[in-house]
């Protein structure tokens, strides 16, 4: 676990607007230059129209970026409780968002309030990803 990381989650979790789910999600990442973005979940009352965490902090960390290894993701920790024991891990779709900033050994720290984590590589998470070499 990335100490620094989990911090600023979990601090980016108390700030989440998720009033319809009430499930706070928070994220913090490190780019390839070394900035650090976070992100929390941000819901609508238009149910898919919301933001994860994930997609929140690539979101900063895109806007923010200056050199090209600031636009890219070397590690990600995200925060959320358990849901049936389980440690809570990206979804589908910010998979996919990651694998646009990632590389397959992008570090992805899930965790939990009470610091409990797992550690994944991108790969493990997304097999066989879809892409297009699009990059400049
Ligand atoms: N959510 C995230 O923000 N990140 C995840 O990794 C899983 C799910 C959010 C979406 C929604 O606001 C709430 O958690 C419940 O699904």
């Amino acid at each position: 676990m990335d100490r620094e990381l989990y911090d600023r989650a979990r601090a980016a979790r108390q700030h989440a607007h998720a009033p319809y789910s009430r499930f706070p999600v928070g994220a913090a990442l490190r780019t390839e230059g070394g900035s650090v973005h976070v992100g929390c979940n941000v819901e609508n009352a238009s149910y898919p129209e919301g933001w994860c965490a994930e997609t929140s902090a690539i979101a900063a960390m895109i806007a923010a970026g200056t050199t090209p290894a600031d636009r890219r993701i070397a590690a990600i920790c995200v925060t959320a409780e358990k849901i049936g024991g389980n440690l809570t891990t990206p979804c589908g779709g910010c998979r996919q968002r990651l694998a646009e900033f990632s590389g397959p050994d992008t570090l992805v720290h899930v965790s939990d309030p009470e610091g409990n984590s797992k550690t994944y590589r991108l790969r493990e998470l997304l097999p066989a990803a879809f892409a297009l070499d699009a990059r400049p």
